[in-house]
């Protein structure tokens, strides 16, 4: 079987490469091809993250190799049947979860299919790379860096994309709930009224006003553009809700609700792909290169060695610290222990490369908490799943705070809770509303009853309180006042009456870190005078000041996209000129 599939792609292959360059295939062929070498991949499992790699040779998986994961040595065997069955049918669609291992499966699945892509050309990794010269490296291939090098890109500037991860995306693959923007095309058609205005205002509200105005004023004025420029490469972005902390409904995902983050992703590397676009993974930046204050390039590390890029223009998108568990902590020591929602790339090294230019750390000890994340594991569950009508209930099977309060305030309200940890609540009306929650079903997450009674007995909580928590929640709801939490009418857009029923134990997990490098609204990084660094450009979650004390969910997609394409025009205005 494997040797058929090996001589079919042997065949593929030869014609490919004898009508063009290999380096240079058209989309759909590079998704028919495993190119030779090895590919990392990351999926989610039970405990935590699994890394790991496929070796593929002559266009076929030659072996899989676990890299780091934190599953039980129960899910051993499983893990060992998933391999053995994508070793022999050479792809992950079609294979089913193991039976009592659902979670670790689907982490494997998710990592292998992840591997595989990576494999067809999407992005590249070469055996060794030599000292060489560019108009504009962008450093990090997550949402930001990936829309600023689609950007300089399309202005005409020549863009080398480094990434130190074997992967590209960074947090952007685990983004959820949308995009957040006013007065948008999607918005219009749908008869939703909104205004820049409250966006900027809600924006610094959620912030406490920490945030610099400036910077939240260039937010929400691009932000519908910057809707549209995905709508422009094929995004879906025609779902639009409403998270905590927004007045109106903005914010933007695909229809159905689905994740905002892996379909940006998947849209932009198909971008970049048309583009011509080098995408350098596992090249990891050790520092920047500069002259007289000026940034003329970065030093780049390698498995195989290291060399340097000279660059008329940098732009740091390496997003925030989450990962950081150190610096976390350092900064914040009341959160030490706690999980986190990040990728495991997000340690902040870029904050050490601009100490020398004396560009200052705006807001750092500015670190969101997000109210619930799967309790013991780094799945977040959506804030979507709230803003589409699921309620929180504790240990004694009754709400207790409004759970559309922003992220800080709700996660401070669960704290005080039994067990530090709560359950979200929804009915099959919730679950139909919005498709992220389907991956929480395929990963094993939720508990399932056919009435409110049953849910109780399931989670161990006093059926009564619970019964009489749901019924009473259905009247607030009929009535469009809660009477108890101040939850406003349009944030209780189901009255959660339709069986099955549905819970989740969560918890509040680091999510966000909103300080960083100080930039201006061109994206340009400015040191302690306010003085722009002549060369050097930042954008997205490495950035501080544009989200203040605390982010309102869906701004940071926004962010992402804003700030990335204002840093590839400016830099790219900058070396074209
Ligand atoms: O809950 C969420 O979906 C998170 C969204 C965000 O951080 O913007």
């Amino acid at each position: 079987m494997i040797k058929l599939r090996y001589i079919i792609a042997l065949l593929l292959s030869i014609i490919i490469v004898a009508s063009c360059d290999n380096r240079h295939l058209e989309t759909e062929e590079q998704e028919a091809i495993m190119q030779d070498g090895e590919f990392e991949g990351l999926g989610e499992g039970r405990s935590g993250m699994i890394k790991l790699a496929i070796e593929v040779r002559n266009h076929i998986i030659t072996a899989i190799r676990i890299i780091s994961q934190s599953e039980s040595k129960f899910a051993q065997p499983a893990e060992q049947q998933i391999i053995d069955a994508v070793l022999q049918k050479q792809t992950v669609e079609g294979i089913d979860a193991i039976s009592g291992a659902t979670l670790t499966s689907r982490g494997m699945l998710t990592a292998i299919g992840m591997a595989i892509d990576a494999s067809k050309g999407v992005w590249k990794e070469e055996a060794e790379y030599t000292d060489t010269t560019c108009d504009i490296v962008v450093i990090g291939a997550g949402g930001a860096g990936m829309a600023a090098a689609i950007q300089a890109a399309s202005m005409g500037a020549n863009v080398i994309v480094l990434e130190k991860q074997g992967i590209i995306g960074g947090n952007t693959n685990y983004a959820t709930g949308g995009l957040n923007a006013a007065e948008t095309s999607v918005q219009k058609s749908q008869g939703i009224q909104d205004s820049k205005k409250s966006h900027f205002d809600d924006t610094m509200v959620g912030g406490y006003r920490l945030n610099d105005s400036s910077l939240v004023a260039t937010l929400v004025e691009k932000a519908p553009d910057a809707v549209d420029w995905l709508i422009s490469f094929g995004a879906d972005m025609s779902n639009v809700g409403k998270l905590a902390g927004s007045s109106q409904k903005r914010t933007h995902r695909p229809e159905g609700g689905a994740a905002v983050g892996p379909h940006i992703m998947a849209v932009l590397s198909r971008a970049v792909q048309e583009k011509n676009i080098t995408v350098r993974t596992r090249n990891k930046v050790t520092s920047l290169i500069s002259d007289n204050g000026k940034v003329t390039g970065v030093n780049v590390e390698t498995a195989n060695g290291q060399y340097r890029i000279e660059a008329k223009a940098v732009i740091i998108a390496t997003g925030g610290f989450g990962a950081n568990l150190t610096m976390v902590e350092n900064y914040r020591p009341q959160f030490k222990g706690f999980n986190t929602s990040n990728h495991n790339g997000a340690t902040g090294d870029a904050f050490k490369w601009v100490s020398s230019l004396n560009v200052p750390l705006v807001d750092i000890d500015q670190i969101q908490i997000h109210p619930t994340g799967e309790k013991g594991s780094h799945i977040l569950i959506t804030e979507a799943v709230r803003g589409n009508g699921a309620i929180l209930v504790n240990r004694q099977g009754v709400r207790f705070a409004n759970e559309m309060l922003t992220r800080d305030k709700l996660s401070d309200a669960i704290l005080g809770q039994t067990g530090k940890s709560v359950f979200i609540v929804f009915d099959q009306s919730v679950r139909e509303s919005l498709a992220a929650i389907e991956n929480y079903s395929q990963q094993g997450l939720m508990v399932t009853a056919n009435t409110t009674t049953q849910l109780a007995q399931a989670l161990g909580i006093p059926e009564g309180a619970f019964v009489e928590t749901m019924d009473k929640y259905g009247k607030w709801q009929a009535s469009g006042i809660d009477g108890e939490f101040g939850r406003k009418g349009e944030e209780m857009p189901r009255p959660l009456n339709q069986p099955p029923y549905y819970a989740i134990e969560v918890e509040p997990v680091l999510h966000h870190t909103m300080g960083g490098i100080k930039i201006n609204s061109n994206a340009e990084v400015v040191d302690s005078n306010g003085k722009a660094i002549e060369g050097l450009y930042a954008a997205g979650e490495v950035t501080g000041g544009v989200h203040g004390g605390n982010r309102l969910g869906g701004n940071a997609v926004a962010d992402i996209i804003v700030y990335g394409r204002i840093a590839g025009t400016s830099a790219a205005e900058s070396v074209l000129k």
